[in-house]
């Protein structure tokens, strides 16, 4: 990477930064990332595992009845609150230069203090599952961000199984009083939410009998493939029934974690938008229900082919390659995004928003209000800083809709500290003209700690 490329382009130094310091009282937490365009995004890459199948690879091993290797664990801090909460909870985790080994066939034991799960939901909503299931009581905490988040969709089932969980109105933090006994539950998920769906499956394996999950449109469905891959079977019906018969217990083994296909969507995009552009990414996770915006991206105009697929524990993976274009048209239909496409694209959509702003009509989202519950209200802070680089965007409860096409102006976006909005603008700054900011760039490290650097290494300029 050109040093001198990366602190002219992503530097710290400026009026701007020093003024935006000197009005936050704890200065060193405001991070101002400096952007300027790119002509294209061209290179060849791996990435680091994915966020949401590594949180479970590390929570079945943690439970596991034998010895556990991961190799490509996320490098998200999200994922690093996961493995340190399990450290607090008695397991042994030896890390390596590429692999997590769990040693397995281990008990969970009350933790001396409260488990911190940070700014991670995934880490908060799954592992009460786990503790549900527990004869032990733990105290689990989150940051500002965390704290805010509706919990009570996963009090209320789990609660019905059997547990006890404490909470400040619904929020965290929450004191789980777990029982090694939960009964079996049908419950019909009032929201499309894989981590609610995966709480209750992992209670479910204390159970005895039968743990039925129905939901209302399909989300992300790594804890089914991952269950099955680790010895418990877990049945789907076409009527999105998820089905888990307890007692039963995972067994160890060794998994290589496919590369992060979110992280992946911004390199997609910025490759899409940018004329001449040639990006190829291999060993990158395909589960449908997370590479959809792929399809939505093609549909819009690109040029993605993916070719190589596999398969690890029955998560496929495999190779995107994406050519720049400037064809970037659709049809009425395709430029709406609603429905059960939703929950396929939900950490998609701040980022096809900005893609939205280059495409001929603009784009619509509906049906999508669970945006206002993520680590930011990402309907507002996606259109807000559309806004800034002067698009027009018209907010609804459930959604937004994006005009397009527009030549974006550099401005100063505000991320909230929401990693998926610093991404997602910091591709909308390579198409800009001049220099954009993007404020609390820090917290990309939320899921991609690699970004900037990978960026900068992609990026011609
Ligand atoms: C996740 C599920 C989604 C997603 C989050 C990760 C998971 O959240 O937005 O980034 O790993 O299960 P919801 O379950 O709240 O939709």
């Amino acid at each position: 990477m050109g040093e001198s490329r990366l602190r002219e382009n992503c530097g710290r130094e400026g009026l701007l930064y020093s003024i935006l310091s000197f009005l936050c009282p704890i200065a060193h937490i405001i991070d101002i990332m400096k952007l300027t365009s790119a002509h294209q995004i061209s290179g060849r890459l791996q990435l680091p595992g994915d966020k949401s199948i590594s949180h479970r690879a590390a929570l079945i091993a943690a439970l596991a009845s034998s010895r556990t290797e991961i190799t490509n664990f996320s490098t998200a801090r999200d994922c690093a609150s996961t493995v340190a909460c399990l450290r607090e909870l008695g397991i042994s985790i030896e890390q390596t230069n590429d692999k997590l080994i769990f040693a397995g066939d281990e008990k969970l034991v009350t933790p001396q203090r409260p488990l911190d799960c940070g700014n991670s939901g995934s880490t908060l909503r799954i592992l009460t599952g786990v503790l549900a299931g527990q004869d032990l009581t733990a105290e689990l905490t989150g940051d500002e961000s965390l704290s805010s988040r509706p919990m009570r969709r996963i009090i209320e089932p789990l609660e019905l199984m059997g547990a006890k969980i404490e909470s400040t109105g619904g929020h965290a933090p929450l004191k789980v009083h777990g029982s090694a006994k939960l009964s079996p539950i049908s419950y019909k998920l009032p929201v499309a939410s894989a981590q609610v769906k995966s709480a209750i499956l992992f209670a479910g394996l204390n159970t005895t009998g039968r743990t039925t999950v129905i939901e209302t449109s399909p989300s992300r469905d790594h804890t089914e493939r991952l269950f099955n891959g680790f010895g418990v079977p877990v049945k789907t019906d076409d009527a999105l029934a998820v089905i888990i018969d307890g007692p039963a217990r995972l067994s160890g083994g060794a998994i290589t974690i496919p590369g992060d296909v979110s992280s992946a969507a911004y390199f997609v995009a910025a490759a899409m938008l940018l004329p001449g552009s040639d990006l190829t990414i291999e060993r990158v996770g395909l589960n449908p229900t997370r590479a959809k915006f792929l399809e939505v991206l093609t549909s819009w105009g690109a040029e993605i082919s993916v070719t190589d697929v596999q398969s690890e524990r029955n998560e496929p993976f495999g190779t995107i390659k994406v050519s720049g274009g400037v064809n970037h048209k659709a049809g009425e239909s395709e430029r709406t995004l609603s429905g059960a496409m939703i929950p396929a694209l939900i950490d998609e959509l701040p980022l096809l928003a900005v893609v939205g702003s280059q495409i001929e009509g603009g784009i619509r989202i509906r049906d999508a209000a669970e945006l206002r519950h993520k680590e930011s209200d990402r309907l507002a802070t996606t259109a807000k800083n559309l806004r800034v680089m002067g698009v027009e965007v018209e907010e609804f409860e459930d959604g937004i809709f994006v005009s397009g096409p527009r030549r974006l102006q550099a401005a100063l976006i505000d991320s909230h500290s929401d990693h998926r909005i610093a991404m997602a603008f910091s591709v909308a700054a390579l198409l800009a003209n001049g220099e954009t900011q993007i404020a609390g760039s820090e917290c990309v490290a939320i899921s991609f700690p690699e970004f900037y650097a990978l960026l900068d290494s992609l990026a011609v300029r």
